[in-house]
């Protein structure tokens, strides 16, 4: 392949087919590591700096007083300022300290032992979706019957929200994100509708819960710290918002692009069946392998120099986590996809500093038990149709992948 300066990282289409173009992002991180991207006249989008190395990357991250999040979510658009209003109230597109002060309340409901507390839901869960998926038959598809699930049912758990809620959560996260979509775009009306409606149950389960307090992650997040601090106002709904748009859509392409990964490398899927302790660092690898999040926006808040180009205050710089990922510096053998690597430096849940994925201990779990209960029961499974991908450069998603279970007689 031919490949010049100017590829188009934006366009869906070039993600369409192969996901990631890793021989362009390469080529970039070689020659042009911190590359300015033409602006998109068709979308109207900005121009912006591609950033394609890993130290780039995690520089970038870590100098939020340099490179802001405050229109991080208008990825390639001109930023609308009624939408800006709203998304800048979540702690995502926040700088510190306004985000330092909303982090450091939900941290609480996130450290490894209130994650930890969740292991036996989690491997309950798995257990389940893999009975119920066997019961179906041999035939599955592993995005609908485990993997979209898996991470939806979890985040009830975490919300403390009742089975019966499932379908309408799931619903409300995935048109929020476009992810209903084939082509992962939607109507603004479809995404407001769903993100009014997610509000008002947020506001519900606030009340109720503040009403009836429970030993759960919801309660604690509801009610004083040691230093009075608490989430108010809109701010719990806009949490859990967060929560179900960031923690659907990552984990179940992570455990898409995993099992497709595996399958695809059987003899690392066999190095897991006989030693299934790897589990741990698979997951890492696999979020590394699939970087289920492409990239994220930050705007410089004054001039600065990168990797050795001159950013005016304004620039829009894009950080390529896929590329960091693939890091000839960093990663032994970046394109070996192995169960076992460690360390394992990637960037998959963000290059540090204050924004650092909230969910990684979560996604990580969830990822480990979910690949584990696989092992145990269908250790035969293959691809048995065509893989269908999400058109987006946003996301690096699996829509459809058939896969025929075989599961062990017990
Ligand atoms: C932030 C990736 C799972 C909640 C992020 C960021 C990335 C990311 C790249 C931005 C980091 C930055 O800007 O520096 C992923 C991936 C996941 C995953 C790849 C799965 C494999 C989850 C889960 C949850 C979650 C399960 C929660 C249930 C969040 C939240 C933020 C975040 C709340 C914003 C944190 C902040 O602004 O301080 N994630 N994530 N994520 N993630 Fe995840």
């Amino acid at each position: 392949m031919t490949v010049t300066p100017d590829i188009d990282l934006v366009d869906p289409g070039s993600y369409e087919h192969g996901g990631i173009p890793h021989e362009q992002l390469a080529w970039l991180r070689e020659h042009d590591p911190v590359h300015r991207h033409k602006g998109d006249p068709e979308r109207g989008g900005p121009p912006f700096w591609a950033v394609t190395r890993h130290a780039d990357v995690v520089h970038v991250s870590r100098h939020p007083e340099v490179f802001s999040s405050y229109e991080r979510l208008a990825l390639f658009e001109e930023p609308d300022e009624e939408h800006l209003a709203l998304q800048r109230l979540m702690m995502l597109n926040q700088d510190p300290p306004d985000h330092s002060r909303k982090r450091s309340i939900v941290n609480r409901g996130f450290t490894p032992r209130a994650i930890g507390a969740l292991e036996e839901h989690i491997r309950d869960i798995c257990r389940r979706l893999v009975a119920e998926t066997v019961e179906r038959g041999d035939e599955a598809e592993f995005v609908r019957d485990l993997a979209a699930p898996l991470p939806l049912y979890v985040i009830c758990e975490l919300l403390g929200a009742p089975p019966e809620d499932r379908e309408k959560i799931f619903h409300w996260s995935n048109t929020l994100i476009g992810a209903d979509d084939a082509d992962f775009q939607r109507g603004p009306e479809e995404g407001e509708r769903a993100a009014t409606e997610l509000y008002a149950y947020a506001a519900e389960l606030a009340a109720e819960r503040r009403q009836n307090p429970r030993d759960d992650i919801v309660t604690r997040l509801l009610q004083p710290d040691a230093d009075g601090e608490v989430l108010d106002g809109d701010e719990f709904e806009l949490f859990v918002m967060l929560l179900s748009v960031a923690g659907n859509e990552t984990t179940r392409n992570a455990a898409s692009g995993g099992m497709l990964a595996l399958l695809e490398h059987p003899e690392q899927w066999a190095r897991l069946r006989d030693d299934p302790s790897l589990v741990r660092t698979a997951a890492d690898e696999i979020v590394r392998w699939v970087t289920p999040v492409n990239l994220f926006k930050r705007t410089a808040v004054r001039d600065v120099e990168l990797g050795g180009k001159q950013i005016a205050a304004g620039d829009k710089v894009v950080v390529f986590y896929a590329s960091a990922n693939r890091d000839e510096a960093v990663f032994d053998d970046p394109f070996r996809f192995d169960v076992g690597r460690d360390p394992n430096p990637h960037l998959g849940f963000g290059g540090g500093g204050p924004h650092f994925c909230l969910g990684a201990h979560l996604a990580r779990l969830e990822l480990s038990v979910l690949f584990e209960t696989l092992l145990d029961a269908m250790p035969n499974i293959e691809l048995s149709g065509n893989v269908r991908r999400l058109r987006s450069s946003f996301i690096n998603g699996i829509k459809e992948m058939p896969v025929r279970v075989r599961p062990v007689s017990r």
